[in-house]
């Protein structure tokens, strides 16, 4: 296969992004990648307002595929596809995406590539690390948390996932309730250095199930109710909030540990392959990484967390998807539509509510 130049966009959420990559399926260049974030637009509603993402994106987009283009030191007619993120997601801005993408291939008379953003998320460790399938994901994220094991550009097979708040979702509402600053994921991570993560004893929710679900939004009402007794004239003590950070992170840790075990050992029965990739913003939480590199070791399997950049919504993932699905998928065309939820494996059962950041998948 000859090298080609994609052009990938992404909207799925609060970030519009573009980037330009260059390769084949396993040795792939990112030539530009360029993120235009919205978090001060949605900064003071306390989570992502759809209809503010949906005309944000529509604005940013040609601006940031026209930045992309630049730093790629490349032009429109370089360009051999267009890859864009059709789902899951804000249903807005998943359009505005799309349409983009759709002018830019039927101008251009170029191929369109409708692409999951998860499996753009999940085929990442390829672009980043040329892992071989079959490999072991856990995608972590606001909007996503699922185990994943991926044997092909298209064949992704879900063991569990969470079964209502995604946990940087739990990072985000607990650092409110906490007074900490949004997103919750950092400051939470930098206040716990200061705190006893053994002070409050909180739940661990649904260690005592088998199988890999997860569950967060009861860990954030103990926090809840632990902050409420703690409250001295509506306020928090300094050492207090540095507790229940580090109490809360600790608890998120054991879950996704333990439940990561439990994954391993599934994979394990399918494959002699023994690597555990992540993906997601929650994968920068350095304890979390930490756990997750250790409960590896236990199962001598590599451990395989891209660069932060490629971790967190970017397009490069989703042109990469594109080039690694287009040796066994005809492209999209026109009739391409965007789909607010698009689970990837078809054959899991659905997953239950709609997080802060859209549909869960
Ligand atoms: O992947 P991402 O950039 O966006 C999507 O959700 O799609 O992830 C953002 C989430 C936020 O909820 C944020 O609080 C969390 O990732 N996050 C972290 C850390 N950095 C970001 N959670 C825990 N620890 C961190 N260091
Ligand atoms: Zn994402």
């Amino acid at each position: 296969m000859t090298a080609l130049t994609i052009l990938g966009i992404e909207s799925s959420c609060d970030d519009t992004a573009a980037a330009v990559l260059r390769g084949q399926a396993g040795a792939a260049e990112v030539l530009s990648s360029v993120v235009l974030s919205q978090t001060d637009l949605h900064a003071s509603f306390g989570g992502v307002v759809p209809e503010i993402a949906a005309r944000a994106h529509a604005e940013k987009l040609d601006i940031c595929v026209r930045q992309a283009l630049e730093q790629s030191g490349l032009g429109l007619e370089a360009i051999d596809a267009v890859a864009v993120t059709a789902g899951p997601g804000l249903i807005g801005g998943v359009v505005s995406g799309v349409m983009c993408a759709k002018g830019i291939a039927l101008a251009r008379n170029r191929p369109l590539y409708g692409v999951n953003h998860l499996a753009g998320h999940a085929l990442t460790p390829r672009l980043t690390d040329g892992v071989a399938f079959p490999y072991l994901m856990l995608l972590v994220s606001g909007g996503h948390c699922q185990f994943l094991i991926v044997s092909g550009p298209d064949d992704f097979r879900r063991l569990g996932g969470t079964i209502d708040d995604a946990p940087g979702e739990a990072f985000d509402k607990v650092a409110r309730l906490i007074a900490l600053p949004q997103p919750g994921g950092p400051s939470i991570e930098a206040r716990a250095k200061f705190g006893d993560a053994k002070r409050f004893k909180l739940p661990r929710p649904l260690l005592d199930r088998a199988g890999c679900d997860m569950s967060f939004s009861g860990l954030k009402t103990a926090v809840l109710r632990q902050r409420d007794s703690l409250l001295v004239d509506g306020a928090l003590a300094a050492q207090d909030q540095a507790d229940l950070a580090a109490s809360f992170q600790a608890a998120v840790v054991d879950v996704l540990a333990e439940k990561t075990r439990r994954a391993l050992v599934e994979y394990a029965t399918l494959t002699n392959m023994r690597s555990i990739c992540v993906a997601g913003g929650v994968a920068a939480n350095m304890a979390i990484r930490g756990a997750l590199k250790n409960v590896a070791a236990e199962f001598n399997a590599s451990f395989i967390a891209p660069p932060l950049a490629l971790c967190t919504d970017n397009a490069a993932m989703i042109a990469y998807a594109a080039l690694e699905q287009m040796g066994t998928r005809a492209p999209d065309g026109m009739t391409l539509s965007a789909r607010p939820r698009w689970p990837l494996d078809q054959t899991a059962p659905a997953m239950l509510g709609s997080g802060k950041k859209g549909a869960k998948a």
